[in-house]
C-alpha cells in the first residue's frame, strides 16, 4: 500500500459506526465510547510502529519513538469532531501524522519524532474550543475546569468527566510537560476555505493564524402568551437578537482585513411557538487576522447589544467565553516546508488561516508550522466535507522531507 492508500483506510476506518456518536454526521468527542474507540485505533497503529504511547493528565495522546527527556519533532493534530462534522476536519492531520511515522520507519531514517492528538479542539463536548491544548498551555484555570466549563449534554463539570473517563484532572498542570522536549511542531489540516481549490493550489504553507474572541450574550426580556399580548406590551428579546445580528454583520464588513463574525448558537427560553421568550441566549464567534480589528467589532457588539435591549426596556449581559490572540508561525519552518514544497513540483502557495488549530497553543512553547490541503469547495464542519487522500500524502511527504532538512 502507498501512502495514500493507508491514509484512505484510515480515513474510512475511522469514518464507520463505531467512531461516531451520530448517524447523520461524525460526532465525536471527549470521553465517549466512539472517542476512546478512536483513540485506540491509533494507539495500536502506532505501538506497531514501536512508539510508547501515553496520555496525558487530562487524554490528549502523545506518542514518540525516543524516551522522554530526548529531543523530539513534533507532528499531530485532534481526532474529536465538530458534532456535525465530517471524516476530515482533525482527523486527516492526525492520520497524515500518522503516515509520516510510518514513511520515517519504513524509509530507515528513524528521525526523532513524537505525535499529539490534542483533546477537544472543537468543544463538542464542553463548549470550548483548543481545550486540549489550552490545557497544555495552561490557558485555563483550575476553576474553569473544576466549574466552569460544563458538558454540553448534562451539564456535569469537565472535572467530573475526565475522572469518571479514568483520567487524573487534579493533575492538569503536568499536561504542560507534553511540550517539553519539542524542538519543533507541524500540524497538517484540511484548509476549510476554497483558496487552495480556486487557485488551482495542492498544498498551503500557513503563515499566521486568525486570532478569535467568543462570548456569549444573555438578553432578559419578559415572557408572554403570543396571542393574547399586545405589540406594544411586549418585552420580546429575539428583537434584540435580531437587531445585534444584523449590526454584526455590519461591523464586520466596516473592520475589513478578513474580520468575520457569526452568531452559532441560539437558545430561546422556553422556545415555545405560542410563547414571547422570557430570555435569549445568543454565541458570538468574531475572528480575523488583525487583533484591532476582529477585537474592535467584539467591544461595539457587546456594546450595541446592551443599547439595544435598554431602547427596547430589557436589558443584556455580554459574557466572554474565552480570546485567543492571532498566532503568527515559525519562518524557519514555513521556510524547510516551502523548499520541501518546491522539490515536489507539485503547486503551493502561503496562505494564512482563519479557523482556529491546537498550533496556536502550541506555539506559546514550540516553533510550529502548519499545512493545509485543499477540501472540496471549502466545505467544512459539515457531514459533506471532503479531501484527497493523495492531497495528503503530499503532505506527509512534505513534511517529513522538511523535518529531515531541520533535524
Ligand atoms: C475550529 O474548529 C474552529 O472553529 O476554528
Ligand atoms: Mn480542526
Ligand atoms: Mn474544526
Amino acid at each position: 500500500m502507498d501512502s495514500a492508500e493507508r491514509i484512505d483506510r484510515d480515513i474510512e476506518t475511522l469514518a464507520g459506526p463505531d467512531y461516531t456518536v451520530s448517524d447523520e454526521a461524525i460526532r465525536r468527542y471527549a470521553y465517549t465510547d466512539a472517542y476512546r474507540r478512536t483513540l485506540d485505533y491509533f494507539v495500536r497503529e502506532l505501538e506497531s510502529l514501536g512508539f510508547e504511547v501515553d496520555e496525558d493528565a487530562v487524554g490528549t495522546l502523545v506518542a514518540r519513538n525516543r524516551p522522554r527527556g530526548e529531543p523530539v519533532f513534533g507532528v499531530g493534530s485532534h481526532c474529536d469532531s465538530n458534532r456535525n462534522g465530517g471524516r476530515y476536519d482533525g482527523t486527516m492531520g492526525v492520520v497524515t501524522a500518522l503516515e509520516v511515522c510510518r514513511l520515517n520507519a519504513e524509509r530507515g531514517l528513524d528521525l526523532p519524532l513524537q505525535l499529539i492528538s490534542f483533546l477537544e479542539e472543537e468543544g463538542s463536548g464542553f463548549g470550548q474550543m483548543l481545550l486540549g491544548s489550552r490545557i497544555v498551555a495552561q490557558r485555563v484555570t483550575e476553576d474553569d475546569l473544576r466549574e466552569r466549563f460544563r458538558s454540553i449534554d448534562d451539564g456535569r463539570s469537565f472535572w467530573e468527566h475526565a475522572a469518571d473517563a479514568g483520567h487524573a484532572p487534579d493533575r492538569w498542570r503536568e499536561c504542560a510537560h507534553i511540550l517539553d522536549d519539542l524542538t519543533g511542531w507541524i500540524e497538517m489540516h484540511i484548509e476549510q476555505a476554497r483558496v487552495l481549490q480556486d487557485t488551482g493550489n495542492r498544498i498551503g504553507l500557513v503563515t499566521a493564524i486568525a486570532g478569535y474572541v467568543h462570548a456569549d450574550v444573555v438578553v432578559h426580556g419578559r415572557g408572554d402568551h403570543a396571542g393574547a399580548t399586545p405589540m406594544d406590551f411586549r418585552l420580546d428579546p429575539t428583537l434584540v437578537l435580531a437587531e445585534t445580528a444584523i449590526e454584526l454583520e455590519r461591523l464586520a464588513n466596516e473592520a475589513g482585513q478578513g474580520t468575520v463574525g457569526t452568531i452559532g448558537e441560539i437558545e430561546i427560553d422556553p422556545g415555545l411557538i405560542n410563547a414571547i421568550a422570557s430570555e435569549v441566549r445568543f454565541s458570538l464567534d468574531i475572528r480575523g487576522p488583525v487583533e484591532d480589528a476582529y477585537g474592535g467589532v467584539a467591544r461595539d457588539i457587546a456594546a450595541f447589544a446592551e443599547r439595544a435591549a435598554t431602547a427596547r426596556g430589557m436589558t443584556a449581559d455580554y459574557r466572554e467565553r474565552q480570546t485567543i490572540p492571532p498566532t503568527p508561525m515559525d519562518v524557519r519552518i514555513v521556510d524547510a516546508l516551502e523548499a520541501a514544497a518546491r522539490t515536489t513540483g507539485e503547486p503551493y502557495m502561503r496562505m494564512h488561516s482563519g479557523a482556529a488549530h491546537d498550533t496556536m497553543c502550541v506555539a506559546d512553547r514550540v516553533p510550529t508550522a502548519m499545512v493545509f490541503v485543499p477540501c472540496k469547495d471549502g466545505i467544512s464542519h459539515h457531514p459533506d466535507e471532503d479531501a484527497d487522500p493523495a492531497d495528503a500524502a503530499l503532505a506527509a511527504e512534505i513534511i517529513l522531507n522538511a523535518i529531515q532538512a531541520l533535524a
